[in-house]
């Protein structure tokens, strides 16, 4: 059974699978610390999606009404719509909060994530050139809510 949980607290299995899941992909780089401070912070969401208990996917979000702006998502293992569970969650999370925009950067080549987004309503608002690491380009998405 598949349920959605607010991580509210540190808690070390928790932490350890969200950063095992974010080792998977070339494309997240979280430490423990930025994970940590993140649950922490109160402008700052965490959220897990669970299936039969275990941690598939894990999604990070700033949320400022009327903005929300994604700072990572990472399923593992991917296309079993684990990610668009966490996104719906986030999508019901921005009415409930009087959002009207939803925000994200992505690496350009990362077009697994750039087809997901999509998918799920979000449009190409701008490209930023050399943005990661002064090298790579980032696309900047919306969905307005
Ligand atoms: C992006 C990500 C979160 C999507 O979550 P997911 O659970 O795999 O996605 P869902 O199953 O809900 O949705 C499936 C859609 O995602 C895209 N997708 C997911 N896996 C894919 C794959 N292996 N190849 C191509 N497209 C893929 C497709 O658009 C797919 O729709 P389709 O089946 O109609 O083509 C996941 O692929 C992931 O963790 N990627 C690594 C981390 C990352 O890049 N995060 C984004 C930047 S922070």
């Amino acid at each position: 059974m598949e349920n959605i949980a607010i991580v509210n607290d540190i808690d070390n299995n928790i932490v350890n699978s969200i950063l095992f899941i974010s080792s998977k992909s070339e494309y997240i780089s979280l430490s423990e610390n930025n994970l940590k401070q993140y649950i922490k912070d109160e402008y700052h969401k965490v959220i897990i999606i669970k299936n039969n208990n275990e941690i598939k996917g894990f999604l990070i979000y700033f949320l400022l009404a009327p903005e929300i702006d994604i700072i990572f998502i990472a399923v593992y293992p991917n296309n079993k719509g684990y990610g668009s569970k966490l996104l719906s969650y986030l999508f019901d999370d921005a009415k409930a909060n009087n959002v009207n925009s939803i925000k994200l950067d992505l690496y350009e080549n990362n077009i697994t994530a750039k087809n997901f987004y999509i998918k799920n309503g979000f449009k190409k608002i701008a490209v930023r050139k050399k943005y990661y690491n002064d090298k790579f380009d980032a696309l900047i998405m919306e969905k307005s809510i």
